[in-house]
C-alpha cells in the first residue's frame, strides 16, 4: 500500500491479506506507514506488513520508526535515498530541483568530504548508509552510467565515526513529497 491516505486503510489492508491468503500475493507490505500506523493494524489483528517503504537518507533519517520496525521484524526499505544531492529530480515535473536546497546545502559539506576520504561517489555513500543501516535501497537513475556506478556500494564501508556524522546530519526532514504538499505519513483519522 503506496501510503495510508486513506481512511479505509485497514479494509485495504484486510484485502491484501486475503490476497495473500488466496495465493495471489507472495509478499505484502505497506509504504510511508509510521508507528501509528502499523500499530492500528497491529491493534486489529491483522497479519502485520512484511515491509514498510519510507524516505530514509541522512537529512531524514527516521530514528524511532527504524528502531520500532526492528523490533516487530518489519523489513525497512528505503526511497529517495538520494535526495540530499544537489542532482535530485533536478529535470522538469520531477518535483526536486529547488525542494528545501538550504537544508540540503547545509548536509552536502558533510557527505562530500566523507565520500572524498572514501575515494567514492556521494551517491554511493549514500546507498551505503542506507545499506548499513539494514534497509533496502531502491534507487533509480535515467543514465546507465550511473546505474552502473551506483550499483557499487556492496565493495566498501563506511567507517563508524563517519556513519556517526552521516547520522548527525538528521533534521526528520522528508524531502520527496515535499514539492506536492502533501505528507504522506500523515494520517486521516480511520472511519
Ligand atoms: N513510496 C513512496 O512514497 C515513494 C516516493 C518516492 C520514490 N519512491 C520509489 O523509490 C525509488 C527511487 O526513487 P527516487 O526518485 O526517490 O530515487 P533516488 O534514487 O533517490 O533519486 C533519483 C534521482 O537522483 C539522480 N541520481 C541518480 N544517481 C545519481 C548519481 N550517481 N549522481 C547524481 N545524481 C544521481 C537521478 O538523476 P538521473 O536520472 O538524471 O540520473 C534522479 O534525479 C523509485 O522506485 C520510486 O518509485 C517511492
Amino acid at each position: 500500500m503506496h501510503a495510508p491516505l486513506s481512511e479505509l486503510r485497514l479494509e485495504q489492508w484486510n484485502a491484501f491479506v486475503e490476497l495473500k491468503k488466496l495465493g495471489l500475493a507472495k509478499h505484502i507490505g505497506v509504504s510511508n506507514y509510521n508507528i501509528e500506523t502499523i500499530k492500528e493494524i497491529l491493534d486489529a489483528d491483522l497479519a502485520k506488513p512484511e515491509a514498510n517503504q519510507v524516505e530514509f537518507h541522512p537529512i531524514c533519517a527516521q530514528v524511532d520508526l527504524t528502531r520500532y520496525m526492528k523490533e516487530n521484524s518489519i523489513v525497512p526499505i528505503a526511497y529517495s535515498s538520494l535526495a540530499p544531492l544537489s542532482t535530485w529530480r533536478v529535470e522538469e515535473g520531477q518535483g526536486g530541483g529547488e525542494v528545501l536546497a538550504e537544508i540540503k546545502e547545509e548536509s552536502q559539506f558533510v557527505i562530500n568530504e566523507i565520500a572524498t576520504k572514501l575515494n567514492v561517489s556521494e551517491a554511493r555513500l549514500l546507498l551505503r548508509w542506507g545499506l548499513q543501516h539494514g534497509y533496502g535501497v531502491l534507487t533509480r537513475s535515467s543514465k546507465p552510467e550511473r546505474i552502473r556506478g551506483n550499483l557499487k556500494f556492496f565493495d566498501f564501508e563506511i567507517p563508524d565515526k563517519d556513519m556517526e556524522r552521516l547520522n548527525r546530519l538528521d533534521q526528520n526532514q522528508a524531502i520527496a513529497w515535499a514539492s506536492s504538499g502533501v505528507n504522506p505519513m500523515e494520517a486521516p483519522p480511520l472511519k
